[in-house]
C-alpha cells in the first residue's frame, strides 16, 4: 500500500488498484504539488467541512464519479450538489471493495450545523492507516490501541501543527496513545500559523522510542 501525502491534510492511499483521497484540500493550498484536476479517486473521505478539508471534494467527485465518505451532515450538503455520498457517524464501520472505514471521533469543530468532526481508520491491503482529520488530544485515542482496533493501527496521519490542532508535543502524546507503528505528521507547514517543521514531533516521538516517525513532504510518498 502507498500513501503519498499531498500537503496539509490531503493523503491518497493506493492499494494499487482502489484510490482513495482523504481531504481534498488543492486548489488555493499554497503547499499542494498536484492539482485537482490531476487525482483520480475510487473514494474520497472527508473529516469535516472546514475549507482546509473539505476543499476541491465536490469538482473531483463530479469529474472522477468518486463516492465520498463522511459524517451525516455534511454528506447531505454534498448530495445536494449531485455528489454520490456513503454516510456513516462516529463510531461506524462499512465495507468497501477496498476494505473497510471506520468513523472516529475528532474533538474539533464540523464546520456544517449539528455535525460532527471525525477521523478515519482505513482498513486496506492487510494494513490499517488511521487518519486523524484536525483534533485536539483526547485520551480516547488509547481505544485505538487494540480495542476498537485489534491488533492495533499500522500506520497514523496526526495534525502537529497547533492553533487549530494538536501542537508537536500534544501529538507526541497522542502518537503513544495510538500505538500506532508508524506516525506521519500532517496539518503543518502549510500557513503562516501552524508549525512550519514537524521536527519537534519527531524528536519527541524519536525519544519516547515507540512509533517510528516519518515525514512525507507534499507531493513525497510512504510504502507500507
Ligand atoms: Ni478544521
Ligand atoms: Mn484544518
Amino acid at each position: 500500500m502507498r500513501i503519498r501525502f499531498l500537503g496539509h491534510s490531503a493523503t491518497e492511499i493506493t492499494d494499487g488498484k482502489h484510490t482513495l483521497l482523504i481531504d481534498p484540500f488543492l486548489t488555493g493550498n499554497p503547499v499542494a504539488t498536484v492539482k485537482a484536476e490531476e487525482v483520480n479517486p475510487d473514494y474520497i473521505l472527508v473529516t469535516h467541512f472546514h475549507d482546509d478539508h473539505v476543499g476541491d471534494t465536490v469538482a473531483i467527485a463530479k469529474r472522477t464519479g468518486a463516492t465520498v465518505i463522511t459524517t451525516f451532515e455534511g454528506g447531505l450538503k454534498l448530495e445536494e450538489q449531485g455528489v454520490k455520498v456513503q454516510t456513516l457517524a462516529l463510531g461506524g464501520t462499512a465495507k468497501f471493495p477496498f476494505g473497510m472505514v471506520r468513523v472516529t471521533m475528532a474533538f474539533h469543530g464540523s464546520g456544517v450545523a449539528g455535525g460532527h468532526a471525525a477521523g478515519f481508520v482505513i482498513h486496506m491491503g492487510g494494513k490499517r492507516v488511521y487518519h486523524a482529520g484536525d483534533t485536539c488530544l483526547f485520551s480516547d485515542l488509547k481505544l485505538l490501541n487494540g480495542v476498537i482496533e485489534e491488533p492495533g493501527i499500522d500506520v497514523a496521519l496526526l495534525p502537529v501543527g497547533d492553533n487549530f490542532t494538536m501542537g508537536p508535543r500534544d501529538a507526541a502524546i497522542a502518537a503513544e496513545w495510538v500505538g500506532a507503528k508508524v506516525v506521519i505528521p500532517i496539518h503543518w507547514g502549510t500557513f503562516p500559523m501552524l508549525l512550519d517543521d514537524p521536527a519537534p514531533f519527531v524528536n519527541r516521538v524519536k525519544e519516547a522510542g515507540k512509533a517510528k516517525p516519518v515525514v512525507i513532504r507534499p507531493g513525497e510518498t510512504y510504502e507500507v
